[in-house]
């Protein structure tokens, strides 16, 4: 009897030490300590023993019972701190892996001249205004002295929206909405940037593109402050080595009227293919306000004048970055956008 107690126990322990989960240990205890298990049946057969050997059989299976019970219990611990050291394991953070990176955006590189622009003209004194992308005929051509004769009109250019109405097609008709909002104060000095629209589109022609309109009206406005903060904001945008050349021109809604030049930016006057061998490229139209426009929104031309001028935002950006095509502007490929952080 003391025998097969030895090999219970032995092989009990056995089983114990090589359980490798909490189901299995479970299992072996119901085998050995259950009911049914091999320590009851042994004890059950005392009574095949002889009677003065049964205390002393008796106590040691007792004795038996009870340290596998604490050999199972501790067993059964250390199953449960491997779990739980499994599973820190698995949602462990390695501190010290590189991150990584997050795409952060930039501006885009029209947003970034835009601003560039309007730095320059409030440095000036100038204020900026908006106006809405939607415009009544009237400030879009005829309050800008553009009779409805004039080929800018035709259907063929501008987008209409509906009899009366169409999409701007020059950032010009907020000079007439400022005139009338603020007439007849004095001084106005107001730039609006802002999206026009026309029906074009090629290399150096989009539908929809960006201008920046100028409007100054004071007592004493001359040519020469048009040629002179035309000249600054030239050098401002383009290096304080530029020149700038006004060539007469014509627009209904300025008299005198001129178009504005500066350097070429690849040859810087020699003369190349860009500027076609004439050493200078075109940026803007501009003059000085028409009496009739200035008589239109309010201001007495006998007692004020004023210049205007207005620029094309997508050809300051092509010229000063050397891009060749104006739709890469509006194609979102990442990899032109790059190039401008
Ligand atoms: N509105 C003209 C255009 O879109 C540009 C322009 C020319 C604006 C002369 C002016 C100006 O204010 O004086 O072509």
């Amino acid at each position: 009897m003391i025998d097969k107690l030895k090999e219970l126990e032995k092989e009990a322990r056995s089983k114990i030490e090589a359980a490798s989960d909490l189901d299995q240990l479970k299992e072996i205890k119901v085998g050995v300590l259950g009911k049914k298990g091999a320590l009851t049946a042994l004890l059950r057969s005392l009574g095949n023993v002889a009677p003065e050997e049964r205390p002393i059989i008796g106590q040691k299976a007792n004795a038996l019972r009870e340290e596998l019970e604490l050999t199972i219990e501790r067993k059964e611990q250390s199953l449960r701190d491997a779990l739980k050291a499994g599973q820190w394991e698995k949602e462990r953070i390695d501190v010290t892996l590189p991150g990584r990176p997050v795409q952060i955006g930039q501006k885009h590189p029209l947003t970034m001249i835009m601003e560039e622009i309007k730095e320059i003209f409030i440095g000036l004194g100038f204020q900026v205004v908006h106006g809405p992308d939607i415009e009544s005929e009237y400030y879009n051509f005829e309050a800008l002295n553009i009779p409805a004769e004039h080929p800018a009109r035709d259907m063929q250019d501008s987008f209409y929206i509906s009899s009366g109405f169409l999409l701007r097609t020059h950032t010009s008709p907020v000079q007439i909405r400022t005139m009338e909002k603020l007439a007849p104060k004095l001084p106005v000095r107001i730039i609006a940037p802002g999206k026009v629209y026309r029906r074009d589109d090629d290399a150096t022609h989009s539908p929809m593109f960006h201008q920046v309109e100028g409007l100054a009206i004071d007592t004493d406005i001359s040519f020469a402050d048009l040629k002179g903060t035309l000249l600054l904001f030239v050098r401002e945008m383009f290096g304080h080595g530029q020149k700038i050349r006004l060539r007469p021109s014509f627009f209904p809604f300025t008299e005198p009227s001129a178009e504005v030049d500066i350097l070429c930016i690849m040859c810087c006057g020699e003369g190349c293919r860009v500027c076609s061998y004439t050493g200078w490229l075109e940026i803007l139209g501009a003059g000085m306000v028409h009496p009739r426009v200035l008589e239109g929104s309010g201001y007495n031309p006998r007692e004020v004048t004023g210049f205007a001028f207005g620029m094309g935002v997508e050809r300051i950006a092509m010229l000063k970055y050397g891009i060749g095509d104006l739709r890469l502007f509006f194609s979102n490929d990442l990899r032109f956008l790059k190039q401008f952080d």
